[in-house]
């Protein structure tokens, strides 16, 4: 019945054809405009993008790389609020081959940093953290309002606090911050959520690829940073930076890997790293208010056999008075998934002195725990997941979606029922249903409501409805938003030509009735970029998405040329000869007006 009453209808739309090319592709009927493209002018006084001339001062007031995570918040009182408000996007990491001349490809496991120098790292670091502007929809197309006094710039150097149980522990104090509370700058945020009370979170996921530099002999952090894939040696920085060497600075890694809450209408205001919600590799941040008041905010942690986590407030949010809300987020209670095989599941609390949280096994305090939150779940018997990405609740009928993009490492003999496939190439997505409706119960039902990939190929073993066509099979989901009818959109981060035979995009997913389990295509991005950021406005009339690094070569495919800013696999969304691949925000709209995808 609970079902039946949060019922959304089947879409609409007419599907679009998966494939690949050097182009977006929306589904008929609707118009998809690049919005903003990296370098594009975010504060007054941003000089034009000048791929050739590139500076770490132009691009600190420029659109960063690799837009990830969208959010919108309607503008206080204005008209049309659908039409007028705050956009706010991470900028996760960069592709240093595309973006910058000459490099030519970066090989990560030869730690080579070729050609990359102080100048580069510096224009890198200003490329990464995130972006508010505020956008104008005029006569149906969106535009960003220049010089508008809410533009902000993120950076990997931004003044940040560290507040709540782990702010001021003596593991998160380095040389230049020794009370452990100001951190400078957030990296490699991924995904996030909106708040009701109007704030942004913003979260930092694969930390590890900025440090570098061996640990002294017998750090007590060693354990802790190898938890974390520290040092990850994908990037210069501690060459030039002595905070992301490990040998000069082994607790700094302790103060990234947090869930960031920034106030996107108060340009000075200073982003807060909320340790209460734990350090891992954070995917996203959706957060929906329990029936009790407390607000709930689902959590993955983006790795191979990691947990899916929640937070639960202490306190009840308060609606009417945002302010009441500024530091809710610093007391409440992290929990982590346990999925039994009777469609059951747990949601035990990391606790301090809890269970085998405690001094006899290494945690002398909630600070501890929160910083490696990682080890606490494995001593509370997690479940361990195939890479849990984003973990959105609907709130039309409170079922919980977790998107699990893929797992090649699980082998045969560590299946276990929510992660049920040995060398997961595809993913699958797991449906919760909270113990009476309420997020903020310990316990839940689940069961796996898709696993992906190409039904055609028996061995796949794919699940998708005998309704969903050639084109409506997706493979890695990744992000994923429900529009205002409560309806399921997945977005994915894998997709090739090699792999599925297409390139990613949007796929929209029935939840309910006989439809369920039916993948259609919505939405396609250009070569070699990725799908991210999914975000309806308030009545479904916009859909904003982010094309993540374009450009990038199929790098499964034994043909594919490397690819590089002189000779990238698509030149989206500009096509103009010495002018790289620009990752790009795109709002999509229904010519004419009324809800995407109707
Ligand atoms: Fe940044 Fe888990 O994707
Ligand atoms: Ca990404
Ligand atoms: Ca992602
Ligand atoms: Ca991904």
């Amino acid at each position: 019945a609970a079902a039946a009453q949060g019922q959304a209808a089947p879409f609409p739309f007419r599907e679009i054809e998966a494939g690949s090319d050097a182009h977006h592709h929306v589904a008929e009927g609707h118009d998809a405009d690049i919005l903003i493209r990296w370098g594009d002018p975010v504060l007054p006084g941003a000089p034009a993008f000048d791929p050739l001339n590139q500076s770490a001062a132009a691009q600190a007031r420029q659109f960063g790389y690799n837009n990830d995570f969208v959010g919108y918040f309607p503008m206080p009182g204005a008209a049309d609020p659908a039409g007028h408000g705050l956009l706010v996007v991470n900028h996760e990491y960069t592709n240093e081959e595309l973006m910058f001349p000459g490099l030519g490809r970066q090989d990560i496991k030869t730690v080579a940093f070729k050609g990359m120098n102080r100048d580069l790292v510096e224009i890198e670091m200003a490329a990464h953290g995130g972006s508010v502007i505020e956008v104008k929809r005029n006569d149906g197309k969106w535009a960003v309002v220049p010089e508008s006094r809410y533009a902000r710039r993120i950076t990997a150097e931004t003044p940040m606090a560290l507040s709540g149980p782990a702010a001021g522990s003596a593991r998160l104090q380095t040389g230049a911050d020794p009370t452990g509370r100001a951190v400078k700058g957030m990296i490699n945020n991924c995904a996030g959520g909106t708040t009701p009370w109007g704030t942004w979170l913003t979260c930092e996921e694969n930390i590890n690829y900025y440090f570098s530099g061996a640990l002294a002999e017998g750090s007590a952090e060693a354990a802790n940073h190898k938890r974390l894939g520290l040092p990850g040696n994908a990037y210069a920085w501690g060459r030039f930076h002595e905070r992301f060497d490990l040998s000069k600075e082994p607790n700094e890694p302790n103060r990234f890997g947090w869930v960031v809450e920034i106030d996107p209408f108060d340009p000075a205001s200073v982003p807060t790293k909320r340790t209460a919600m734990g350090r891992f590799k954070h995917e996203g941040a959706a957060g929906i208010v329990s029936k009790g008041g407390a607000y709930v905010v689902y959590q993955g942690d983006d790795e191979r056999f990691d947990y899916v986590y929640k937070f639960v407030t202490e306190a009840a949010v308060n609606l009417s008075d945002r302010a009441a809300n500024r530091d809710i987020l610093d007391s409440g209670t992290l929990h982590v998934a346990r999925f039994d095989a009777d469609g059951r599941g747990a949601w035990m609390p990391l606790v301090f002195g809890q269970g085998k949280l405690t001094p006899e096994h290494g945690f002398a305090s909630q600070a501890d725990v929160l910083v490696e939150a990682r080890r606490a779940g494995d001593l509370l018997g997690a479940t361990k997941m195939d890479r849990p990405e984003d973990v959105e609740a609907n709130p039309k009928t409170d079922k919980v979606y977790v998107m699990l993009t893929n797992n090649v490492k699980r082998k045969a003999e560590d299946v276990n029922a929510a992660n049920p496939r040995p060398d997961n190439r595809f993913g699958h997505i797991v449906e919760l249903t909270p113990d009476g409706g309420d997020h903020a119960a310990p316990g839940f039902a689940w069961e796996i409501l898709v696993k992906c990939g190409d039904p055609a190929i028996a061995s796949v073993g794919a699940t998708f409805s005998s309704a969903t066509t050639k084109d409506g099979w997706f493979g890695m989901p990744d992000n994923c938003s429900v529009d205002g009818q409560g309806r399921l959109w997945v977005a994915t981060d894998g997709n090739s030509p090699s792999k599925t035979g297409r390139n990613d995009g949007i796929w929209a997913m029935e939840t309910d009735g006989q439809g369920r389990g039916t993948g259609k295509h919505f939405f396609r991005v250009p070569n070699g970029a990725e799908m991210c950021g999914p975000y309806f406005t308030p009545d479904d009339t916009t859909f904003f998405v982010a094309v993540q690094h374009p450009g990038e070569a199929d790098e499964e495919d034994p043909k594919a040329v490397p690819a590089t800013f002189e000779a990238p696999s698509t030149r989206w969304p500009d096509f103009k000869d010495g002018m790289p691949p620009r990752p790009a925000i795109v709002a999509i709209t229904k010519r004419g007006g009324g809800r995407v995808g109707s």
